[in-house]
């Protein structure tokens, strides 16, 4: 392999993402802006919501954009802001012309419930967002109360027309897969991606949270989609979701298989909570605070967090072996 020229050697040092100790490159940040959530899903969150923390608890906006900063030093190109629901955190649109101002961030994205997106997506449009994803389980109102506790199918479709509105393309949608609940909902979800330009994602229902003690019949093979849909063609990949289409249609399905080990062999992701922790992996407690480090003391410690990156989860249709002490909904998804 003497011959075979390092790709990264001809670009300047500043557009290197860094490697893990395994060698997958890691330009991805996902950071949880809040534990907070108006919605109370079922798989994601007790009935009495998750314990709020303090607001001293949670990093300040500024402290979110330092430690951002730091992570675009060491080969963060992309950033999506996350939460519980980011749209319920006061100030959001600062935080994102602050990030849009740093010329290597390539790509600030945002995941929502929508709720809150009809009166939020211009502005968000306006502050740089590129992408939104945006949860969508079901399409029918009774359903759609149930599996959220609380939430209003018309506040999220609206949301999703805002976004549409307000000029964002490539919007995706995310759809967790749950047997029993929407699996015959599968054609009509995927009828979405023949009217607009979306990309629906089924994702695996993941055995954690909420979700840990649930029956096995509710946890389905995202294959299902391609049983259920026979007609979608596979037209390749985009690392994370396998991807199809409807001959014709503008938009794609794509398959999200979080339980199957080649996802971690692809994983290009780092998260940091609301209260300050790097998470270099979901399904692991290893957690590095980066609270109160600036300067060459935060750089180091998110290059650290990287480089420690684990190789791949341990966590399959019965459950994880090991602890995840965070809810999703305290992770950031
Ligand atoms: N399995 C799969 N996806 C989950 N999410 C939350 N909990 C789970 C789980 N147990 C998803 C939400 C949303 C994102 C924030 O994380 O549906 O799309
Ligand atoms: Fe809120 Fe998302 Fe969790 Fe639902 S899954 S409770 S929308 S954070």
């Amino acid at each position: 392999m003497a011959n075979t020229p390092d790709p990264q050697t001809s670009i300047p040092n500043t557009l290197k993402a860094m490697k893990d100790q395994f060698g997958r490159e890691i330009d991805y940040l996902r950071i949880s802006l809040t534990d907070r959530c108006g919605f109370r899903c079922r798989y994601c969150m007790p009935q009495e919501g998750v314990l709020k923390r303090e607001h001293a608890e949670i990093l300040s906006l500024e402290e979110i954009a330092e430690i951002a900063s730091a992570a675009i030093e060491c080969g963060i190109r992309k950033i999506r802001l996350t939460g519980g629901e980011p749209l319920v955190r006061k100030g959001i649109e600062t935080l994102c012309r602050n990030l849009k101002q740093q010329p290597d961030l390539h790509e600030l994205t945002l995941t929502t419930n929508g709720a809150l997106l009809a009166e939020k997506a211009a502005v968000l449009k306006e502050a740089g967002v590129d992408r939104l994803n945006i949860s969508l389980d079901t399409l029918r109102q009774d359903r759609f109360r149930y599996i959220t506790r609380c939430g209003d199918l018309s506040d999220t479709l609206r949301g999703i027309q805002s976004a549409e509105d307000a000029g964002f393309c490539g919007t995706k949608i995310n759809t967790v897969l749950i047997g029993g609940f929407n699996d015959d909902e599968i054609p009509d979800l995927v009828n979405l991606t023949r009217e607009k330009d979306i990309s629906l994602r089924f994702i695996e229902l993941m055995p954690i949270g909420e979700a840990r003690i649930w029956p096995k019949s509710a946890f389905l093979d995202a294959a299902t989609v391609l049983q259920r849909v026979p007609e979608l063609e596979p037209v390749g990949s985009d690392g994370v979701a396998e991807l199809y289409r409807l001959s014709g249609t503008a938009g794609t399905v794509g398959l999200i298989r979080p339980l199957s080990h080649s996802f971690c062999r692809n994983c290009s992701r780092i998260r940091l909570t609301a209260d300050g922790m790097l998470k270099p992996c979901l399904h692991s407690d290893m957690e590095i605070p980066l609270r109160g480090l600036h300067g060459n003391a935060l750089t180091e410690a998110v290059k650290d967090g990287i480089f420690r990156k684990p190789s791949q989860h341990h966590i399959n249709r019965d459950g994880i072996s090991g602890t995840v002490n965070r809810l999703m909904s305290q992770i950031g998804g």
